[in-house]
């Protein structure tokens, strides 16, 4: 099943967990993972397409889950990382057993993910991040930070000046040691480890494809470009639509992605499928049943 990997885009269809333990090992650049957030009941998205959420506790849903990260683990490559992307439920019991799993010393960033869709709540503060927790297997996983940079915004604290060439640059003076800092506006920054610059999908954009819980492709660029590079390998084992290889196929990454769903299956080859159309050097992905 695995001969192709890292030659050809593969799409398999099948339980990630029976499908990452047969994984070969070491193979993998990077790992994201959104899977259900144990919110319980049926998740469903336009066109009725759904996907069945089952409301685990967070314990339960931590022993679930670690058979998966074990494996994720064995398949990664020495500069190998994984980011798992869940919310409040869930997040600081799976972050414990990543510990153990990956190790303490290989947690990078705590990533979280800010917007401000969706229903409020007049008995507590509005639940609008995601997190996102990053591993790497080792101390020699990849950082692209410059590969992701963004705009420096105006309006913080940093006077902004224009130098003697006419370049706009932000300042900062310590106050400890007097000294004089000069960030060139145009060159971006990298971002911090919280995200509030990429929205969640409203109903009308453009690469929505009906899938509930769908990640926004921007999301998925800054990830990928960020913990891989060109070439290298990147999986999902939760595809859903397809977000994760749709992305990492333009970013000039090679993918495999994984779902036990039918409709999963069908909705993220279409999603590829409808971009080979717009552009001819693109070469289908292998379409597996695990089953
Ligand atoms: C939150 S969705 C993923 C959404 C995706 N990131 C996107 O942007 O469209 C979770 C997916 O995990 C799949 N899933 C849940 N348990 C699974 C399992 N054990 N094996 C494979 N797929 C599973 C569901 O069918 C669902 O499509």
């Amino acid at each position: 099943m695995f001969e192709a990997l890292g030659k050809r885009d593969l799409v398999i269809q099948g339980n990630s967990m029976e499908v990452a333990k047969n994984a070969p090992a070491e193979a993998v650049q990077l790992v994201y993972i959104d899977p259900p957030f144990a919110t319980g009941g049926k998740r469903v998205g336009k066109q009725g397409m759904s996907f069945e959420d089952p409301g685990y506790d967070p314990v339960t849903f931590t022993s679930w889950l670690r058979p998966l990260v074990e494996s994720t683990h064995r398949v990664l490559k020495d500069t190998g990382s994984l980011i798992v992307h869940l919310d409040y439920r869930t997040i600081h019991y799976v972050k414990v057993m990543l510990d153990e799993v990956f190790g303490y010393e290989n947690f990078i960033n705590e990533i979280v993910w800010c917007y401000s869709t969706g229903g409020k709540s007049s008995r507590r503060f509005g639940r609008k991040h995601d997190t996102l927790l990053w591993y790497g297997k080792s101390s020699r996983y990849v950082f692209n930070g410059d590969e992701v940079r963004i705009p420096r915004k105006g309006g913080s604290h940093m006077k902004v000046e224009r130098t003697a060439e006419g370049e706009l640059v932000q300042v900062k003076k310590d106050a400890k040691t007097g000294k004089v800092y000069r960030y060139p506006v145009a060159s971006g920054k990298v971002p911090e480890d919280w995200w509030g610059d990429i929205p969640t999908l409203n109903r009308s954009a453009k690469e929505r494809v009906g899938w509930p819980t769908q990640k926004p492709e921007a999301l998925l660029e800054r990830i990928i470009k960020a913990a891989s590079n060109e070439g290298d390998v990147v999986v999902d084992w939760f595809c859903g639509s397809g977000t994760t290889a749709y992305v990492a196929r333009r970013c000039g990454r090679k993918f495999l992605t994984v779902d036990k769903s039918d409709a999963a299956i069908a909705t993220a080859t279409a999603r590829l499928a409808a971009e080979k159309e717009e552009s001819k050097e693109i070469v289908p992905p292998i379409v597996l049943s695990a089953n």
